[in-house]
């Protein structure tokens, strides 16, 4: 049996699909998500309806990701600082887009969760680790053995990173299927891993199907995010063309002109997103 792992989609449905479709062709029959489903491209609605007619055809296993956390949390009333502009815009756009039903489906969602199948061995999911949906886990960073040690799965699939990798530490598998939206260092790919049992093996593919960035972009303009958020939709574009991080760069600059010309750390006004983008070169969509 294969089974294809997905994470970290972040609304982009055109590279979703391409994912799905790669996965229809190399036989997989069941589909792990393990999280942050929308958030950052155009029209999310769209990635949540691929998303459920696939769990119609195909047994699927749905994650919580740090999005959908940042998601219910503004409806509790929380991040209620939210609004149009580059800072907070794009999970502005993407909230108003979310249906009553969406919020309460991530509500239901576990943060982590044990899967055992047939021939696989017992499987740990979570989102970034099994403790924090946010949080990191590096191959060589000392707190990552003592998580490790908590866990009785012999292999645990985890995303967040936005990056494939594999690695072997305190006799666990750890599995990262990278980013089926928004892969770093990948442009125009959609990124997932396969994995396979029979007759005592285990093999883990790590697969990238290409799909239209540009269609993509175009979505942004299209939707009005480029409107409601221009420098972190210009800084997304970059990401889906060509994989580097720009939406974390422009995020820090942005931060760091306020602060030194205000001494004002924490949300970032436009003006100081508008020069960060000058600065790095951004052109607005
Ligand atoms: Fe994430």
């Amino acid at each position: 049996m294969r089974i294809a792992v997905l994470s970290d989609i972040h609304g982009n449905h055109l590279a979703l699909e391409a994912c799905l479709r790669e996965a229809q062709r190399l036989g997989v029959e069941r589909y792990l998500f393990l999280g942050d489903y929308v958030s950052d491209c155009a029209f999310p609605r769209k990635t949540l309806e691929v998303l459920e007619t696939l769990s119609q055809q195909a047994p699927c296993v749905f994650l919580r990701g740090n999005r959908e956390e940042y998601l219910l949390a503004h409806r509790a009333g929380g991040e209620s600082h939210w609004c149009p502009g580059s800072e907070s815009g794009s999970l502005w756009y993407t909230y108003r887009e979310m249906t009553p039903a969406d919020l309460d489906w991530m509500a239901g969602l576990p943060n982590r969760q044990r899967v055992e199948l047939p021939g696989f061995p017992p499987m740990l999911l979570c989102h970034g680790n099994p403790e924090k949906t946010s949080g990191t886990f590096k191959a060589d960073a000392p707190e990552t053995a003592e998580l490790l040690q908590g866990i009785a799965e012999p292999v645990v699939l985890r995303g967040h990173t936005h990056l494939q990798d594999v690695f072997i530490r305190a006799g666990e598998q750890v599995i990262n299927p990278g980013a089926a939206g928004t892969p770093k260092w990948m442009g125009g790919r959609g990124c997932f891993a396969v994995l396979e049992s029979g007759e005592g093996r285990f093999e883990v593919r790590l697969v990238q199907a290409a799909y239209d960035a540009e269609a993509a972009v175009a979505e942004l303009k299209t939707s009005g995010l480029s409107e409601i958020a221009p420098v972190w939709a210009a800084a997304v574009a970059v990401m889906l063309r060509t994989g580097n991080n720009f939406i974390a760069q422009a995020l820090r600059m942005a931060h760091a002109l306020q602060q030194e010309e205000t001494g004002r750390d924490g949300f970032a006004e436009e003006v100081y997103w508008l020069r960060a983008a000058e600065r790095l070169g951004l052109t607005l969509l």
